[in-house]
């Protein structure tokens, strides 16, 4: 009795940790994107004030560039700045283009759960669960695949001569992203080379030409 008291209190517990963005109070709350207060979302224009065209957006019409992107794709996102209507809704919108062999790199998004839709080409998906199993799917365009929140993910376009083409939702408004290889070698401050050499069993000749490989960039834009 007590035992399975004690597995529903962590099971609650666990529930109440994967939550989705918090519940909108209102029908909308268009962003106000020249706020400058800092609230968890962003604060909203007078309803009075609201036109359709807040909850349009072309950000995504056009193919993100890839010609710049040392793993040739580009992800663009849909946010408050972009398209105002989405404030407090809990969802974002993305559009992947990925050159002939080009890659989204493994990389993980903190606050949201995505789902997949291959739209053109042939992308080879996956993510890695929490005891290190890997799953992955080839993706025609017309099939989707889940990479559960937080999980570290990828895309790859399979084929060398065709560009890839994918949508994606997200289940929050800033879903976050963590590149991990950028994580651990290109942060800001620079993470002590002792630690990237113990945690990938390198020396540090290694961390110093992955360092600048890498070259410092920055792939997914703050919001
Ligand atoms: C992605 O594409 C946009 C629009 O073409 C461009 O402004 C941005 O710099 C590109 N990002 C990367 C990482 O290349």
């Amino acid at each position: 009795m007590k035992t399975s008291l004690q597995l529903f209190i962590c099971l609650a517990m666990l529930l109440s940790m994967v939550e989705a963005d918090p519940e909108p109070l209102q029908d909308y709350c268009v962003a106000d994107t020249k706020s400058t207060f800092f609230i968890n979302g962003a604060p909203c224009i007078n309803p009075k004030f609201v036109v359709s065209s807040h909850f349009a957006t072309s950000a995504l019409a056009k193919r993100g560039k890839t010609s710049g992107s040392q793993f040739g794709s580009n992800v663009t996102l849909t946010n408050t700045a972009n398209l105002p209507g989405l404030n407090t809704m809990g969802l974002t919108l993305a559009r992947i283009d990925i050159d002939g062999n080009g890659i989204v790199p493994p990389h993980s998004h903190p606050r949201a759960s995505e789902v997949t839709i291959c739209l053109e080409g042939a992308l080879l998906v996956g993510f890695v669960d929490t005891s290190n199993r890997l799953f992955t799917q080839q993706l025609r365009p017309g099939e989707s695949f889940v990479f559960p929140k937080g999980l570290i993910h990828f895309l790859f376009n399979l084929d060398s001569s065709k560009p890839a083409l994918a949508v994606s939702g997200l289940s929050s408004q800033n879903p976050g992203d963590q590149i991990s290889s950028l994580a651990a070698f290109t942060s800001k401050p620079s993470m002590p080379d002792d630690i990237l050499k113990k945690a990938f069993q390198i020396n540090g000749q290694d961390v110093s030409k992955i360092r600048k490989n890498l070259g410092g960039s920055s792939y997914f834009e703050r919001t």
